[in-house]
């Protein structure tokens, strides 16, 4: 079973796919943490953004993979090296849209998550999860909230993973990442005609689990479903 979880950054995606996969016993697969790591890969080679030719060759040559520890913790390797705390680093965060709006990089990476979503029953996050890497997910879901408060929740996770950041940088990287992913060529984030919208401004992290723990088991939930066919864009401000 593959459960497609979508939406901007600071929306509470990955929040709630984590604990959805480990309530269901499935694979949680961090796409976006697939990009960061070749996006720091890419840093470390010195590899201009523009450079769309090098950066394919970069993540043809990469080997990205994600495991579950001992403690259920995802943990997020680069060339069998434990990248997983610095892919949260602000430098990479900058750069992270600009390189996975290339198509080559796409490629490469929806065929690994392909790869690993065909082993085992997953919920994976990302942006493209519902519409181009899993269009025939059996659960879809399209996750968003008030830009001012996806701002928050990012400053607050920032913060408190001890980075030294302001609100107004944490609300000018979103609304840089939202228009680049949003407008990007190549598998822009967009919601799937079929997924359900859940606006999380307001609800609990407990309510938007139950509420799609509900859905994937059929039951009648309270999420308003969003008309068929309407685009969800992450609110600019
Ligand atoms: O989910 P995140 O913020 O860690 O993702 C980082 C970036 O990776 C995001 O700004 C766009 C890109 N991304 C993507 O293009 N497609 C995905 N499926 C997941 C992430």
């Amino acid at each position: 079973m593959i459960i497609a979880v979508d939406g901007p950054a600071g929306a509470g995606k990955s929040t709630v796919a984590k604990i959805l996969a480990q309530k269901l016993g499935f694979l949680y697969i961090d796409t976006g943490a697939m990009y960061r790591a070749l996006t720091l890969k890419a840093i470390e080679k010195n590899i201009d953004t523009k450079d769309t030719a090098s950066l394919v060759q970069c993540a043809a040559n990469s080997d990205i993979d994600l495991k579950v520890n001992k403690d259920g913790a995802l943990k997020i390797f680069l060339d069998q090296k434990d990248v997983t705390a610095q892919i949260r680093e602000p430098r990479i965060t900058k750069l992270v849209s600009d390189i996975s709006k290339v198509k080559g990089v796409r490629e490469i990476m929806v065929a690994l998550q392909r790869r690993l979503g065909q082993e085992k029953d997953s919920v994976l996050d990302g942006r493209d999860i519902g519409t181009v890497v899993f269009p025939e997910a059996d659960r879809k879901f399209y996750i968003d909230a008030k830009f001012e408060e996806r701002v928050r929740r990012r400053y607050k996770e920032l913060k408190e993973t001890g980075f030294n950041i302001t609100m107004d940088s944490v609300a000018s990287d979103l609304r840089n990442r939202d228009k680049i992913d949003s407008t990007r060529e190549h598998s822009p984030l967009k919601k799937a005609d079929d997924a359900i919208y859940i606006d999380t401004t307001d609800m609990k992290i407990k309510e938007v689990v139950e509420s799609m723990l509900k859905e994937i088991k059929n039951e009648k939930s309270q999420i308003p479903a969003c008309p068929a066919g309407r685009q969800i864009l992450p609110n600019p401000k």
